[in-house]
């Protein structure tokens, strides 16, 4: 086996066409994103049959700028890794049959990577981080907390029971009429805005539960909405955004804390695109301060969709020997609890 490896990584599970080319599971040759918001935010949110056709026209294109701009050629790199599960299931399907495709081509291994465990990798893209670890994972379709034991030893030890929090972000930024997606914009009016002014509601379910629920905020936000409406008063959108804010990333940060506590576990990391958000990161900052635990997290460009993280997830696949066949399959809803 020769000892450098290069993966070409394919990522289509929602509405960014990614590909990157990581060596070794850290170093980032390239990683290339087409981000389809300006074709969804006419929607208001992502339409599954438009995202699929999306992928089509654009995959190709951007396997290539990836190939160019890390100066590497298609027959070189060491094996295809591509996100199989969960997402939408025609937007994975474009990614996988490619990754398909190029595999028996090439005679190369195909590598079966979980989105949310490509989330977690992503921490190892700028960090030596050591298991084990906990991980929230805080995205558009997952709200997951994880105690992450090795890279194929993951206990899920908490998730959403309804709307996942990038969900409820971009819910409440609708109803807002902020735009698409409606976590960075409630993230940057929030800055302007009074947490203290609304005391929106904070689900923290019973005592010792590590699982989460947005739907009860999102729809006090509504409520909220809909009877300042109602009595013709004036709404302060920066403070509903900051009100709104402080109360989903308190839940977040606690319950998080709460099982590194638990376990005595001395570090913890965050991903998925909420993990971009600058109020989480700041109190999960000042959180594990106060605990003594090093907080880990990756940049804005690693947190949300992007395919470098898959390549990180792939290769810990290909060094454990997990070689995935032709029979793979896209599956939308897979857990990940190993
Ligand atoms: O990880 P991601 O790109 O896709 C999924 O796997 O879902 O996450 C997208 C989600 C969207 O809901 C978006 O509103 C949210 O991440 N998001 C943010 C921020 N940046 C992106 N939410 C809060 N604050 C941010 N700065
Ligand atoms: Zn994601």
């Amino acid at each position: 086996m020769k000892e450098s490896k290069v993966i070409l990584s394919i990522e289509t599970s929602c509405d960014d066409t990614c590909c990157a080319l990581v060596r070794d599971g850290k170093e980032v040759l390239s990683s290339v994103i087409s981000s389809q918001i300006d074709l969804h935010k006419q929607f208001g949110g992502v339409v599954p049959e438009e995202a699929s056709r999306m992928h089509i026209e654009k995959l190709s294109l951007v396997i290539d700028k990836a190939l160019e701009e890390a100066n590497f050629d298609l027959e070189d790199v060491d094996a295809i890794a591509v996100t199989h599960a969960p997402g939408l299931v025609g937007a994975l399907l474009v990614g996988l049959n490619e990754a398909k495709a190029i595999a028996f081509a090439l005679k190369k291994p195909l590598l079966a990577c979980h989105h949310i465990k490509s989330h977690i990798f992503a921490n190892f893209i700028e960090n030596d981080l050591d298991f084990p670890f906990i991980c929230l994972v805080a995205s558009g379709g997952h709200t997951h907390l994880f105690e992450v034991l090795a890279h194929d030893k993951i206990k899920l030890r908490g998730q959403t029971l309804d709307d996942a929090i990038g969900e409820a972000y971009d819910k409440v930024a609708r109803a807002l009429g902020l735009g698409y997606p409606g976590g960075p914009i409630i993230d940057k009016l929030a800055e302007e805005g009074d947490a203290s002014k609304i005391d929106f509601p904070k689900a923290w379910l019973s005592k010792d539960s590590y699982d989460f629920s947005f739907s009860g905020v999102k729809s006090a936000v509504l409520n909220y909405l809909n009877q300042a409406k109602m009595r013709g008063e004036k709404v302060v959108v920066e403070d509903v955004c900051a009100s709104f804010q402080a109360a989903v990333i308190e839940v977040l940060v606690k319950k998080t804390m709460k099982l590194a506590e638990h376990t005595g576990i001395k570090q913890v990391a965050i991903g998925g695109g909420v993990a971009a958000n600058s109020h989480l990161r700041k109190e999960m900052t000042r959180a594990c301060e106060k605990a003594g635990v090093d907080f880990y997290y990756p940049s804005m460009k690693y947190c949300t969709d992007n395919a470098a993280m898959v390549g990180v997830n792939g290769y810990y696949e290909l060094v454990n020997g997990r070689l995935a066949d032709y029979s793979l399959n896209a599956i939308g809803t897979l857990p990940l609890n190993e």
